[in-house]
């Protein structure tokens, strides 16, 4: 894939510029849409986070920028949903260079939205932004589709292409009191919608030996998970990033705190478990290929090992339809693939890249289309 960087929109607006502190042009309409407690939708009242930090404070350095703008430069006139808004970096370079495309951005933090809204402003009427969570993409979707709820003025009623850039943004994890971080002390929270659900400390206060075990295997991949497990119910109550850390630390053999911060997989295991994460990619995944209009596409960044394995074999599923046959045999199941994919594998980050952004390191970029059925032979 070639990248576009000396023309490219968004020199025009680095990450963190504020537009104007106006958001007159783009509004949550959810809340309006999905009374909470109806669909499961949480309300975006503000809460004590929220308030700590101004949207103009928000730095995140959006990941694989080039490649993820390119890849959505040729989908047809409709409307991108991004899924992960966060401060509006893709979104606001994707609608800069794309003229057809509008945009409706979804994102569960009420910080990042207001730092999108900002950074969206210039985009007038092209731009939505709506409180939800991605796993209800689906209804966002079609309520848009109806004429029911949030879809941009003048947008075709198509979806032109899907967005997934998963984990968490720069801020929620830079800010100590988001409670996400081993390296600053905070009440345990990890919450990326601090209004709703169990915080991580009340998490870990309800899961007994073998079910945290299997926690911080699956989502942190961690070989000594059962002795930092054991650790850490022995430690409970659990209230402070710093405790945990300390914990975690107090757990592993010497060796191992050598290679990097032995608390790291362990923050991220808590922090996929508190926020749903994987079951959330579950439910929005296919929703998203489901409702993507002929020739639009899906992309994806992951960050996290059983993330991106779900993505790959979803995307392999529709590319080959489903299919069963021995490889290199003519297909003879009657399968029949909707997508292809637009490279093999998965596309990482360059050198140059990494030097100015090590969180891109994890990156893994998937990117397929929907084939138009009535164009194929
Ligand atoms: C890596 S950041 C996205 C950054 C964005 N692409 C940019 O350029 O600024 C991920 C964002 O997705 C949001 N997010 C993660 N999981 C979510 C979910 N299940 N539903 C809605 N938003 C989610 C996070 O709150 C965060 O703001």
């Amino acid at each position: 894939m070639t990248a576009s960087v000396a023309t490219h929109p968004r020199r025009h607006h680095p990450t963190g510029t504020i537009c104007s502190p106006s958001i007159s042009t783009v509004g949550d309409l959810s809340s309006a849409l999905f009374p909470a407690g109806r669909s499961g939708l949480q309300s975006s009242t503000a809460s004590p986070v929220e308030g700590l930090h101004m949207a103009s404070d928000f730095n995140h350095t959006p990941v694989l920028l080039d490649e993820v703008v390119e890849l959505f430069t040729p989908v047809p006139p409709g409307v991108l949903l991004d899924a992960t808004l966060g401060g509006a970096g893709h979104a606001s370079a994707i609608l800069a260079a794309c003229p057809q495309l509008h945009l409706v951005g979804i994102d569960r933090d009420g910080t990042a939205r207001d730092a999108a809204k900002e950074r969206l402003e210039p985009f007038g009427d092209r731009a939505v932004v709506v409180a939800a969570t991605f796993a209800e993409l689906g209804r966002v979707i079609d309520a848009g589709l109806e004429g029911a709820g949030p879809w941009p003025k003048g947008a075709p009623p198509k979806v032109a292409g899907v967005l997934f850039d998963l984990g968490v943004s720069s801020p929620q994890l830079d800010v100590a009191e988001r409670g996400f971080s081993y390296l600053h002390d905070a009440p345990l929270d990890m919450r990326m919608d601090p209004s709703t659900g169990p915080t991580a400390s009340e998490v870990l206060d309800g899961l007994d030996l073998a079910s945290l075990e299997r926690l911080l295997r699956e989502n942190g991949e961690d070989r000594l998970a059962r002795r930092i497990a054991q650790a850490i119910l022995g430690a409970r109550p659990i209230t402070s990033t710093g405790q945990l850390a300390d914990v975690v630390a107090g757990a592993v053999p010497a060796p191992a705190r050598r290679r990097g911060h032995p608390a790291k997989r362990v923050f991220q295991a808590l922090r996929i478990a508190v926020n749903g994460e994987i079951d959330q990619l579950d439910a929005a995944l296919p929703a998203a290929l489901d409702r993507l209009t002929p020739h639009g596409r899906c992309v994806v960044i992951a960050y996290h090992s059983g993330e991106d394995k779900l993505v790959k074999t979803l995307f392999a599923d529709r590319v080959t339809g489903g299919c069963t046959c021995p490889p290199r045999l003519p297909c003879g199941c009657g399968a029949t693939p909707t997508y292809r994919r637009l490279f093999a594998g998965a596309h990482k980050s360059s050198a140059g890249e990494l030097d100015t952004n090590r969180r891109a390191e994890s990156a893994r970029l998937r990117a397929v289309e929907r084939l138009d059925l009535e164009e194929l032979p």
